[in-house]
């Protein structure tokens, strides 16, 4: 989404006076404001978050401040939208920075995957029995309709609680955006990741498949990816055992399946963080996720060694626009009456979108 430049009084701050007023703004605002962070968030950012956490996590911390009047989250577009979509009327959730997005949840949009439905429709039959997942790295409408047809919501965490539920209730699962997670979800239930699954490539038709693949596919994979954990490549396993004897491998299971397979764990960011804090001091950990979590890690815990799988830094590029002097900015507005920056999924999409959403919270509760 488009954001319009920061007025030059705060594009100029320097980065004590955006903590400073950052810190007297939350003060003025007192309990009407909470601040979410996801673990992606620099460290500037952070220190600021009332709660911080994973996708899942933050879903639920949303719905566990009906007193707020103002969310402001400082993490991308689709986990506001699903903030909007699980709080009450009267609260309004602010993206700081509207242009923080995902490129992972733009690879796939609803015109897209109507089709994709159409198509499998046409190869399945009108009573087909597909139950559509969608990673919650998504946009609301693909959140809509999933919740229209049956289908739910999944995250990191509850993935394979999620699918397996969906395995229950119909014969395949359509598997969006996230091509990774979606297989890597699939190994760990048991499937075969050539026989049992297909991937659907948008741009082809049948989405690259013949109609026979499509009918003997448990799981029909979106060609989506995350372009931070794809990076993660099983040579990069290789290496970091070469070069630190002893060392264990922790990854988000977003990375391909090869390289989780080589890993010793995998896990939301809410699990990796876990893994750390419990592992003996003195051991070692090469760990593949976003940059800002992993020297948080390293920092947080002096007395393990914990490094990047990557060692080109690998940040993610849209949560790094939540600058200390959006937020600033967001804040101070809100200091003076001025509501900037909400987030607000229309009501159309609104019921589906929270079907679905809910849905994912009873079934993983
Ligand atoms: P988590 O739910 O594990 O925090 O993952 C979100 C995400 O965007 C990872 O790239
Ligand atoms: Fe999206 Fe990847 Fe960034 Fe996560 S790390 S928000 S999946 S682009």
């Amino acid at each position: 989404m488009y954001q319009a430049p920061l007025p030059r009084e705060y594009a100029d701050l320097t980065p004590d006076a955006a903590d400073a007023r950052i810190q007297a703004a939350k003060q003025k605002l007192g309990s009407r404001l909470v601040i979410l962070g996801h673990h992606y968030q620099r460290d500037e950012i952070i220190r600021h978050a009332d709660f911080r956490g994973d996708s899942y996590k933050l879903a639920k911390d949303a719905t566990n401040c009906p007193d707020a009047d103002f969310i402001v989250f400082c993490g991308v577009h689709f986990m506001a939208e699903s903030a909007d979509i699980l709080t009450s009327d009267h609260q309004q959730v602010i993206l700081p920075n509207l242009a923080a997005g995902c490129s992972m949840a733009d690879m796939a949009n609803a015109f897209q995957i109507r089709n994709c439905w159409r198509d499998l429709e046409k190869v399945l039959g009108h009573s087909m029995s597909v139950i559509p997942v969608t990673y919650i790295n998504s946009a609301a409408t693909l959140k809509a309709f999933v919740g229209e047809r049956g289908g739910t919501v999944c995250t990191s965490t509850n993935a394979p609680t999620a699918v397996r539920w969906a395995l229950e209730q119909g014969e395949k699962v359509l598997f969006f955006p996230d091509q990774h997670l979606g297989r890597n979800t699939g190994v760990l239930l048991g499937y075969d990741a050539e026989a049992d699954m297909c991937v659907w490539d948008p741009f082809k038709p049948l989405g690259g498949n013949t109609p026979e693949k499509i009918l003997s596919s448990k799981f029909i994979l979106w060609k989506g990816h995350c372009s931070v954990h794809q990076r993660f490549t099983p040579e990069l396993v290789h290496k970091a055992r070469e070069e630190h004897p002893g060392v264990q491998v922790l990854v988000h299971p977003e990375c391909p399946l090869e390289t989780v397979n080589l890993s010793d764990f995998n896990g939301s960011t809410e699990k990796i963080i876990k893994v750390i804090q419990e592992a003996p001091s003195g051991s070692t950990w090469a760990v593949g996720t976003e940059i800002n979590l992993v020297n948080r890690l390293a920092q947080e815990h002096p007395d393990k060694t914990v490094f990047c799988l990557d060692p080109q830094i690998c940040p993610c590029s849209t949560m790094y626009r939540i600058h200390p002097s959006f937020l600033c900015w967001v804040l101070e507005r809100l200091v003076e009456g001025e509501v900037v920056n909400v987030v607000k999924v229309p009501e159309s999409t609104k019921h589906y979108a929270s079907v679905a959403l809910k849905r994912m919270l009873t079934v993983c509760a």
